[in-house]
């Protein structure tokens, strides 16, 4: 099992020392929201390239930045360059933003996502808060896979998500008049799309929604003592469920149409949390 602190001590050294403050509240972009860090006040910004041990990002609609904003009277640590499995890394790199963001003394992280829409009655650019993650069956293969120290302890009542967030996101949505769906985010690896045969096994095992991160970030959050949210942007109907061929291009479009709401709702959740 890979130790996370002893791995990664450089790491979080490397960035604890250019931090203008610590930061009470993270949020991490998905796919083509990456845009959300510039609407609020930008106080420094390390490039992900210059930390040591920090994969690349090798995904268009991730640029690879920490920054340390301002909003609402929160500071806060927003992340764009979210690490992912397809793209060869283990799921302890995928959870290191993660793993800096609790160093620094994070309390609440919000993981955004692009997701495809499994529940038919979800459309291209509705907003979905996770109400659960791939069921509930997951959580003991990533214990493992994310090399948690002190499992055992932690794991017998996660909050996980956060019910406390998540009411939080529902009374943003209502405060911002933005219809905001629930349902489960079911994890697929990667890196293809999912075929149609397995969107409708995905269905039958309750999931609403389908992207390729998230879920061991929001495992390893809750292991670790942070708050934990999802927020995702339903880009594309899934595999199956539309005739047209799904694209990145696709992912991209819709998530830049969606980018208002979306910014709307995570203000509004920030000033409320
Ligand atoms: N499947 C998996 N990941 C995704 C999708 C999808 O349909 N849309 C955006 N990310």
């Amino acid at each position: 099992m890979i130790n996370m602190n002893a791995k990664y001590r450089e790491t979080v050294e490397a960035v604890a020392k250019q931090i203008p403050f610590e930061p009470e509240m993270c949020i991490v972009l998905g796919s083509g929201l990456g845009d959300f860090a510039d609407k609020v006040e930008t106080v420094k910004s390390i490039s992900t390239t210059s930390i040591p041990n920090y994969p690349k990002s090798t995904v268009q609609g991730h640029q690879g930045y920490l920054h340390f904003s301002n909003y609402g009277g929160k500071k806060l640590l927003i992340v764009q360059g979210r690490i992912h499995f397809y793209e060869g890394y283990s799921l302890s790199q995928c959870a290191l933003p993660v793993h800096i963001a609790s160093k620094l003394n994070c309390k609440k992280i919000i993981l955004t996502n692009a997701a495809g829409g499994v529940n038919p009655n979800f459309k291209p650019g509705d907003l979905m808060l996770a109400i659960s993650f791939n069921g509930v069956n997951i959580k003991s293969e990533l214990t493992g896979l994310i090399g948690l120290a002190n499992i055992e302890q932690k794991n017998s009542f996660l909050d996980f998500p956060s019910s406390e967030m998540n009411n939080k996101i529902i009374n943003a949505a209502l405060e911002e008049k933005i219809s905001l769906r629930q349902g489960v985010y079911w994890l697929t690896k990667g890196p293809s799309y999912e075929t149609a045969a397995e969107i409708k096994m995905i269905q039958k095992f309750g999931g609403d929604a389908v992207g390729m991160s998230t879920v061991h970030e929001a495992y390893y959050s809750a292991s670790v003592g942070l708050k934990v949210a999802s927020v995702s942007c339903i880009t594309n109907f899934a595999a199956g469920l539309s005739p047209n061929k799904l694209t990145h291009q696709e992912v991209m479009e819709t998530a830049e149409m969606v980018k208002k709401d979306f910014e709307r709702l995570i203000k509004k959740t920030i000033e409320l949390l």
